[in-house]
């Protein structure tokens, strides 16, 4: 660690977008010019690091933006700089451009940068660390997966889409007693659908971590309609999968890290039960609908506490670091840690308990 005062900071947001990227801007911005820092927006996640897209952050570039969905400065999953997707004739090779990560991180003459991102994004980070950059993390992520923070901010503003479009579901699965599929998405976490579904009252929640069995969900739907409720919400993952079956996946994308895109579940789940329970079944994907928009209040606060966090951090030299949620604090833990353990729903975690004890089926549970 060098004497040398932090003056000048980076800030990029990495990876899928979510509601509340713009209220950590803010929340890293707005301190730092008061600290006598300059900023500079970097665009487009990791890429603008590579291909030296920036520009300045003032302060009336950041005000207004509290509420506003997306990232003024945009971001990329596909900017991973250890492994740049280039195309030649026609085809992706895959070529390592870190150094020129470093180069502009050195040629803009950064102290730190601010990276607020998911899973990826820290990786890149703890790879870009080990080459000499500064770097603090804000996790970011409406999958909630990282194991290192209790939440991370955009997971609530997305269990707040799919609970909304549950209760939609509700009304019409109520008028033409039909079985109602929706289909969220979460990676290989089953956050976002067991939390929407609870709060959205699925009959029945299908996450990665607890396979299901197919005649247990027919199970739950046709009892449903014999005891006299003629609709159903089935509340499924885009990771679910039945027991001893495999993930349902919609194709590959070579340019990102993780080229897997899943989805196709939704669909799948409703045509098993129309065909096996005769009811009229239909499905919705609900789809980026979960990433747009504009932060609940709780992401807000959220958001702009960690953003707060993080210059401070930055301010402190604290390199290295991530800021989490643990309980009501905000804390830091380092980002080799953060990136070492997936947080999965665990098959006795309370909103499972919760759900099951309010007659959720999980498509495991005899009746
Ligand atoms: O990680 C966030 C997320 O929205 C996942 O839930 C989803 O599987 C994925 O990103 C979708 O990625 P893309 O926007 O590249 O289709």
């Amino acid at each position: 660690m060098t004497a040398k005062k932090v003056k000048r900071i980076g800030i990029l947001t990495g990876g899928g977008d979510c509601p509340g990227l713009n209220a950590v801007i803010r929340g890293v911005t707005k301190p730092a010019l008061d600290n006598g820092l300059t900023v500079l927006g970097i665009l487009d996640g990791f890429e603008g690091l590579v291909e030296g897209k920036a520009i300045e952050l003032y302060n009336k570039d950041v005000s207004g933006i509290l509420a506003t969905g997306g990232t003024i400065l945009g971001s990329s999953n596909k900017g991973d700089p250890f492994h740049w997707p280039e195309e030649v004739d026609g085809k992706i090779k895959i070529i390592d451009r870190s150094k020129d990560a470093l180069k502009n991180y050195e040629a803009w003459n950064l102290d730190a940068v601010i990276a607020i991102g998911g899973d990826g994004t820290m990786h890149i980070s703890k790879k870009l660390i080990d080459m000499g950059m500064n770097i603090v993390g804000v996790p970011k992520t409406i999958d909630n997966d990282l194991e290192a923070t209790d939440l991370t901010f955009g997971h609530d503003s997305a269990v707040y889409v799919v609970t909304e479009a549950l209760d939609r579901l509700h009304t019409t699965a109520s008028s033409h007693h039909r079985v109602m599929v929706i289909e969220v998405m979460g990676r290989y976490a089953g956050w976002i659908a067991l939390n929407g579904g609870l709060a959205g009252g699925a009959d029945v929640i299908l996450i990665p971590e607890i396979p299901f069995e197919w005649e247990r969900v027919y199970d739950k739907v046709l009892m449903r309609n014999m005891m006299g409720k003629k609709f159903s919400i089935v509340c499924v993952a885009e990771g679910a999968r039945p027991k001893g079956e495999d993930i349902i996946t919609k194709g590959k994308d070579l340019k990102r890290t993780d080229p897997i895109q899943l989805g196709g579940i939704g669909e799948y789940v409703a045509k098993k039960i129309s065909e096996n329970t005769g009811l009229e079944t239909r499905y919705t994907v609900l789809g980026h609908l979960q990433r747009g928009g504009s932060p609940t209040p709780f992401d807000r606060i959220l958001s702009t506490k960690f953003g707060t966090f993080a210059i401070q951090l930055a301010i402190k030299k604290q390199f290295g670091k991530m800021v989490a949620l643990k309980g009501n604090e905000i804390k830091s833990v380092w980002i080799e840690d953060a990136i070492s353990r997936q947080k999965l729903v665990k098959p006795n975690d309370q909103a499972v308990l919760a759900a099951s004890a309010v007659g959720v089926s999980f498509g495991t549970e005899k009746l």
